[in-house]
């Protein structure tokens, strides 16, 4: 069993960097990497360096003089430099390695992808490229020379010399090994040029294959967008004479941050109106923010250690949520973030796999850049800015920059940040990042007519999670208003802060019994129960002028018919008589309708009647969607078919919001309408071949009605050769079929010569379809997870980290019925009983099982 590593366990390393030069010669089977470390003490003890198993070692010096043998010691993770062979003045400590990158399947450290050398060192990849002290808190300035026939040659900071066959690139900025980064190839530049706010001259580069050169427009675009607003919203500058992104096909996630040479996977920058769909568009634009903007949060101020990497990740995350809302709608990106945090973060923190933002615990770092590091992380973010107020967020934030600049931080420094700028106490705020799961708010209403009072009385609970059996309370930003019986707000937005386990609040001078919009805003990271009619919803979803809880009201109206009648309830109509209103209202955003019209996920709704105590059945949860779906469309047929024409938008393709907005009413129509017309709509859709969204909405509407054979063909012959379209066919065919189907189309997609499954993005598609496919992987005859954990078997030998990423999908078993708990039991245990199983999928299955 791998070694447990406890946040309580941190000590500094006892050496400082005055500088790390690296010169590696480039090859396929033997790359040669040779450092030369300035180092000085700072405290006691030996040399101890990290390194990999993959390293062929053949030399090291201190000084310039050979190791004496006798005060070395080279072990599988490390290799140690007794006290004794070490200098008291500065000293250099220089090793020669040789490494593999073509057998790098795992995509860590330094690997291949098409011809192409790159590299991935968070978190600890730098150790498989050579000895070095592979932890976030050194921090050293990096000079590279690197060496290849590969005509284009680039490392991380300014570029300083070439010549042929080499390149020489300096990083004057201290930076921790996870922030290294080497690409070599042959590859393309979409190159512009931005001027800081001081004046500073920045040459601005996107790297691609040759093919991909008229794909890389947009992401510039985003790049620059994102370089005006961190200036505007946050004051910070860039830093470097270049900032370089390199496009490579295989990547394990979706982007990396290294300092001044971001690395991303290609589905994350190449976009055009025929390969890419508004959601592909808008995701790049908010994944190349979120790596610029971490060139402040997390190089510039980094992480002490793994246990705090909700410092730069929640903050990021944070920022670029910030970012899309200044640059498209507030309310629509506010909604579309808390499905998302629903669908993946309250999963995980209701699961077996929950844990705080801020871990204290782990075996293996990769399997906690999770939901919860990141998007909870987030949240918290926003809950301490509505705490401490707008003044105080921005005099912390200034605060945080200037006290912490070229430092590794903690938990404990933001918090104090916040605490010395404002002088609130925040030691229960903390709770939010040091305890897991999510708390239950419940609210009851209590209503004096003769003195036009509501009091409104809360408790908060938080389940169980494990290791953490008790849950004190913590401090929940509450935003409410109250609307009238007749639709007019009589208090705008109130923020309580409840801070106890039980607490009241109450509201005088009301003329009659107001309706509590609760929530406002989605103001903290909670689940809400509350006694509401479906009256009081409906006139919420009519009137509350606070966009996300007038949504919120709907999707709860969905949410309880929906989990009504997949338990053999009579489903209730009031969702679809409420939705006559929003169809009618000219007056809403397109893209605000359309997610009205968007049903909760089976997911959700499996999570709703386990909330209620009872076990989910997932056919019968699909059932239930499809027949709701059907009655919508039913009740609104010359509604929709209007707003699917109105829908089109005119003009040549634009990415914009406004347009997208109106793609994505237009194809909620067209799903709906589908189950009506026999996919008529869709075929000519398909057939007028216009954008790669509404191609992609047209031809889901066409599997799901199993008539796409034609549409899949002509996919086929005109993508073969683009693998991010080709990836949208591996995954379409498995999420949008019949459960019943799924599995067995799943599996013949595999069986394609095509299926490039070490190809993490590949790989995803087919077999993360299948996963997003409840009631096809939760089958009951467990067909689903047998096919699942079989591909993971596959897998993880080659690619560890994908693999046990992937795994996740596992984790609702408990919430099953016995036959798919045994059935989902049996699969992993299958899983953990594999010969020489990687200590990341074993950290996952021994969790998830637990
Ligand atoms: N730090 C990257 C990000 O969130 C994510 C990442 C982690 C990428 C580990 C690769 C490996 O921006
Ligand atoms: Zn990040």
């Amino acid at each position: 069993m791998a070694e447990t590593r406890l946040l309580d366990d941190y000590r500094p390393w006892p050496f400082r960097i005055a500088e790390t030069r690296l010169d590696v010669t480039l090859a396929p089977r033997g790359t040669v990497v040779r450092s030369e470390i300035a180092l000085e003490r700072s405290g006691p003890g030996p040399l101890v360096m990290d390194g990999g198993a993959g390293l062929r070692t053949r030399a090291v010096t201190i000084d310039g003089r050979p190791v004496d043998p006798a005060h070395l010691t080279i072990a599988a993770e490390s290799l140690t430099v007794a006290e004794a062979a070490l200098p008291d003045r500065p000293f250099a400590f220089a090793a020669e390695v040789e490494i593999d990158p073509a057998d790098n399947t795992a995509l860590e450290g330094l690997y291949l992808s098409g011809g192409m050398f790159c590299t991935q060192c968070e978190a600890e990849g730098f150790r498989h490229i050579t000895w070095y002290p592979d932890r976030p808190d050194v921090m050293a300035p990096f000079r590279v020379v690197v060496r290849s026939d590969l005509p284009v040659l680039l490392s991380n900071g300014n570029p300083v010399a070439q010549g042929r066959g080499w390149a020489e690139w300096h990083d004057p900025w201290p930076k921790p090994a996870y922030l290294f980064a080497l690409v070599a190839g042959d590859l393309r530049a979409l190159a512009d040029r931005f001027t800081t706010m001081s004046g500073r001259e920045v040459a601005l580069n996107i790297w691609v294959r040759p093919g991909d050169l008229d794909r890389a427009g947009f992401a510039m675009q985003a790049l620059k967008a994102s370089m005006v607003w961190d200036e505007q919203a946050y004051g910070r500058e860039y830093d470097l004479d270049v900032f370089n992104i390199v496009a490579v096909d295989d990547f394990n996630m979706g982007a990396m941050e290294n300092k001044g040479l971001n690395i991303f996977n290609s589905k994350l920058v190449l976009a055009s109106p025929d390969t890419a769909t508004d959601a592909d568009y808008e995701r790049i634009e908010s994944v190349i923010a979120h790596e610029y903007f971490h060139n402040w949060t997390g190089n510039r101020i980094t992480c002490r250690d793994w246990f705090q990497l909700c410092l730069k990740e929640g903050l990021t995350v944070y920022r670029d949520q910030q970012f899309t809302s200044d640059l498209r709608s507030a309310a629509v990106k506010r909604i579309e973030d808390v499905v998302a945090l629903r669908a993946r973060q309250f999963r995980e923190d209701a699961g077996p796999l929950a844990h705080p933002p801020r871990p204290d615990r782990y075996e293996e770092i990769n399997n906690f850049y999770t939901a919860t590091v990141y998007e909870k992380g987030a949240e918290v973010i926003g809950m301490l800015r509505r705490l401490v107020g707008e003044d105080g967020w921005r005099a912390g934030m200034e605060l945080y920059f200037t006290r912490h600049d070229g430092q590794a931080c903690t938990i404990e420094d933001w918090l104090r940040v916040f605490q010395d700028a404002t002088g609130r106490d925040l030691a229960q705020f903390k709770r939010w990042y040091t305890d897991a799961g999510t708390p239950r708010l419940t609210m009851a209403e209590d209503w004096d007519e003769d003195a036009g009072r509501l009091t409104l009385r809360f408790a908060q609970t938080t389940a169980p999670t494990p290791g953490q059996p008790d849950k004190p309370p913590r401090v929940i930003p509450i935003a409410l208003g109250l609307i009238s019986p007749n639709g007019d707000e009589v208090l705008p937005t109130q923020m309580l802060e409840m801070t106890a386990a039980a607490q009241e609040f109450s509201f005088d001078n009301l003329g009659a019994r107001p309706v509590v919009s609760l929530l406002r805003g989605f103001s903290a990271p909670v689940t809400v129960e509350r006694t509401m009619s479906a009256a009081d919803r409906a006139l919420l979803l009519a009137h509350d002028s606070d966009p996300f809880a007038r949504w919120q009201a709907g999707h709860d109206l969905a949410l309880e018919a929906l989990v009504a009648a997949a338990q053999g309830g009579d489903p209730d109509p009031a969702f679809s008589r409420a939705l006559a209103g929003v169809l009618g209202d000219g007056t809403l955003d397109p893209a605000f309708v359309a997610l009205v019209l968007r049903l909760p996920s089976e997911d959700e709704i499996a999570a709703g009647i386990t909330a209620r105590g009872a076990i989910p059945d997932p056919d019968r949860i699909h059932e239930a969607r499809e027949s709701l779906a059907e009655t919508i469309a039913r009740d609104h047929q010359p509604a929709l078919a209007a707003l699917y024409e109105r829908m089109e938008p005119q003009g040549p393709y634009s990415p914009d919001a406004g347009p997208a907005g109106q793609r994505s009413l237009r194809l909620a129509a067209l799903g709906l309408l589908s189950r009506l017309d026999g996919g008529e709509r869709a075929q000519a859709l398909w057939d007028a071949a216009p954008d790669m969204t509404q191609r992609m909405g047209a031809l889901a509407a066409l599997v799901r009605l199993d008539r796409a054979g034609t549409a899949l063909a002509q996919m086929e012959s005109q993508f073969a050769d683009n693998r991010l379209v080709m990836d949208k066919f591996f995954t379409i065919q498995p999420i949008a079929a019949a459960p019943a189907r799924a599995v067995a189309i799943a599996r013949s997609l595999a069986a394609r010569p095509d299926f490039d499954w070490k190809n993490p993005n590949r790989f995803r598609a087919l077999i993360g379809a299948v996963t997003a496919n409840p009631a096809a992987f939760h089958a009951a005859d467990g067909s689903g997870y047998d096919f699942v954990a079989e591909w993971l078997m596959r897998l993880d030998p080659a690619n560890p980290q994908t693999a046990a990423r992937m795994m996740t999908a596992f984790e609702t078993w408990p919430r099953h019925d016995a036959t798919r708990r045994k059935a989902a039991r049996d699969a992993l245990e299958r899983i953990a009983a594999m010969p020489l199983l990687s200590v990341n999928s074993a950290e996952m299955v021994r969790r998830i099982l637990a």
